[in-house]
């Protein structure tokens, strides 16, 4: 007969104590000596599961249950979602919050720091004051790697001056369907334009070497086939998330490129993507995530899913972890409040050690994944010195420096779809007017993934509206006239109308009819009537239908998303710049046409791939 003696009950009152805490911790708690200079190899032979399994787990900031969770659960990383910012959003507060986090991180028993994600994807773009650069449907307009490359240093500079070190960005979708709202974030529908820039923006975000001061890993996304889905698939009924139905040749040639150039340059990362193929949702697709990007292409990175991409798999939240996981899934963005218990990761947590040790996962693909993960972050330097997070590089976010390398961006990503001579316009005109719900507006210039998820209209960040712009470029001699809805135009030399789409993001961007709302329209046939020169420049995440603006404007500038920097339209207006962008999608005539891509047969678009018109 077991008898209970004191030091029995002492030990049951520590554990009860522990387990009441909701600790996670009832294996040793003996700190480990340094891991620096380690392998990787033995120091994941010498974790333990519950450490292995909460490097695998990544949690949002915001649904943290208690921050010093990420000590007492081990966790690898956290994330902020679309404007998920300190209460002050700004750089310091920044960079003291990230502080905090890993602070926590190093006081587990082997201290390995935490990888730190935001979508930081056209600019350091959460962060009030930061350089926010056009967005990549622009930068696809505009061609050039190189220039792709430095804009995603200095983003990469922003970043790191933070006290962040991973971005969740290139983004590098085929969009197939201008309805989707993704659309501005794909570089275009040609999968070498892609593969090209998607390359340099890896390489911006890495730089020389991923422990360098100012780089920050990237993370190629969305793996595989997010701009394929058909219409009507999306798990809104429109098209976001919905299902690619396509055979293995059309995904291997138009989306698959784009992640054999981002592993050549050496992508730290590849998020998985939400969409299916043929029926089966990607973040359970062990064909593509494993035999083909890891052992066909060779990708030595990890995988990270989406925001709660796993819960999107057929059948409970248990079987949905071991699905993906066995798929391939290294880490898992473990964020909200997910089904079963609603502790999010720490559910998450419970269920992977449960799943393990049940068998149904092996540990060698527990080993694998969490190899992996500290393989990436051992090349970020984070395993072998104290973290330390160096705050010389604020001066940098939203610098002079950086708003002119974006300004050169937003010239250069512009499209003149039309002029009958009316562009360049003099400096020296006697009136101007300045019309449409764009033209004092810099949330409309950056779009949605701007200060907020979805954005916002009007003064969300310090940047340059064209209104200043045109302020800033004419003669003092001249009169510019701010009207928002063109109603007092007499007397103008010339009218700008901008126009075009308010801000959006994912699903909440998919529309069934791309023409223009009816107050911009109101505004132009107004402007029309008075039979003064009009020049409009088009605000838009992707090609609208445009036919009748198109008759009834002297100019039409296809200007994208282009961030805070609307001074480079204004160079291009004025002369200063002549305008180079060529059309890296294909501009429909009609909502039936859509979709309508490149090397389609019967091809007969408003504008083919590659339009552009110049001075
Ligand atoms: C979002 C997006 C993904 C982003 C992630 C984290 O749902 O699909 O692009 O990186 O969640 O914000």
């Amino acid at each position: 007969m077991f008898k209970l003696q004191d030091k029995h009950l002492s030990f049951l009152m520590l554990l009860t104590t522990l387990v009441i805490l909701g600790c996670n911790t009832t294996e040793p708690i003996v700190k480990a000596e340094s891991i620096h200079g380690k392998s990787v190899e033995s120091i994941v032979q010498s974790m333990t599961l519950a450490e292995k399994v909460g490097q695998m787990t990544q949690a949002g900031r915001a649904h943290l249950v208690r921050e010093s969770d990420i000590r007492d659960y081990n966790l690898g990383s956290i994330l902020s979602g679309g404007g998920s910012a300190p209460d002050v959003n700004e750089p310091a507060a920044w960079a003291d919050m990230v502080d905090e986090y890993q602070d926590l991180a190093s006081q587990t028993r082997l201290g390995i720091p935490l990888m730190y994600g935001i979508d930081a994807i056209h600019g350091h773009n959460n962060v009030y004051g930061a350089t926010i650069v056009p967005h990549n449907i622009g930068l696809g307009a505009m061609g050039n790697p190189e220039l792709v490359k430095a804009l995603a240093a200095l983003t990469a500079k922003e970043v790191r001056a933070t006290g962040i070190n991973w971005t969740f960005s290139p983004c590098v979708a085929n969009s197939r369907d201008e309805r989707w709202g993704r659309a501005y974030e794909s570089f275009g529908e040609d999968p070498a334009l892609i593969s090209l820039l998607g390359q340099a923006m890896v390489e911006g975000y890495q730089g020389s070497a991923l422990n360098a001061p100012d780089a920050v890993a990237a993370c190629t996304k969305h793996y595989i086939g997010d701009g394929a889905p058909t219409w009507g698939t999306g798990n809104n009924g429109q098209i976001d998330r919905g299902d690619a139905i396509i055979d293995e040749g059309t995904l291997r040639t138009l989306h698959l490129p784009p992640y054999i150039e981002a592993i050549e340059a050496g992508t730290a990362t590849i998020m998985a993507s939400y969409n299916s193929w043929n029926g089966v949702k990607l973040h359970g697709h062990r064909q593509l995530l494993t035999d083909l990007l890891k052992d066909e292409l060779g990708f030595e990175g990890f995988i990270v899913s989406d925001w709660q991409g796993i819960d999107e798999i057929p059948g409970d939240y248990k079987s949905d972890i071991i699905t993906s996981i066995n798929a391939g899934v290294d880490m898992v963005m473990v964020p909200g409040i997910t089904r079963g218990s609603g502790e999010g990761y720490r559910e998450f947590i419970k269920l992977l050690k449960e799943a393990v040790n049940e068998g149904s996962v092996e540990m060698t693909r527990i080993d694998d994944a969490v190899t992996r993960i500290l393989n990436v972050k051992k090349s970020m330097g984070l395993l072998d010195s104290a973290y330390a997070n160096d705050r010389s590089l604020i001066s940098t976010v939203g610098s002079a420096e950086h708003r002119e390398i974006a300004r050169q961006a937003v010239r250069e990503s512009l499209v003149m779809l039309k002029n009958d001579g009316t562009l360049p316009l003099a400096k020296d005109l006697s009136k101007i007017v300045v019309t449409g719900r764009g033209a004092d507006n810099v949330g409309m210039q950056c779009g949605g993934w701007s200060i907020a998820w979805q954005g916002g209209m009007g003064d969300i960040t310090p940047g340059t509206s064209i209104l200043e712009g045109v302020q800033e470029m004419v003669s003092s001699e001249t009169q510019v006239i701010h009207s928002l809805t063109g109603s007092d135009i007499s007397g103008a030399d010339a009218v700008i109308v901008v126009v075009g789409e308010s801000p959006y993001a994912e699903m909440h961007g998919d529309r069934a009819e791309l023409e223009l709302d009816e107050d911009d329209i109101q505004v132009i046939n107004r402007v029309k009537s008075s039979g003064i020169p009009m020049v409009v420049v088009l605000l838009s995440g992707r090609p609208m239908i445009i036919n009748d603006v198109l008759e009834d404007a002297n100019s039409l500038l296809a200007a994208w998303l282009p961030g805070t920097e609307g001074n480079g339209i204004t160079d291009v207006l004025f002369g200063d710049y002549a305008p180079s962008g060529k059309l890296s999608v294909t501009w429909p005539a009609s909502m039936d046409q859509i979709p309508i891509n490149w090397k389609d047969s019967n091809y007969s678009p408003l504008f083919s791939y590659g339009y552009g018109l110049t001075y």
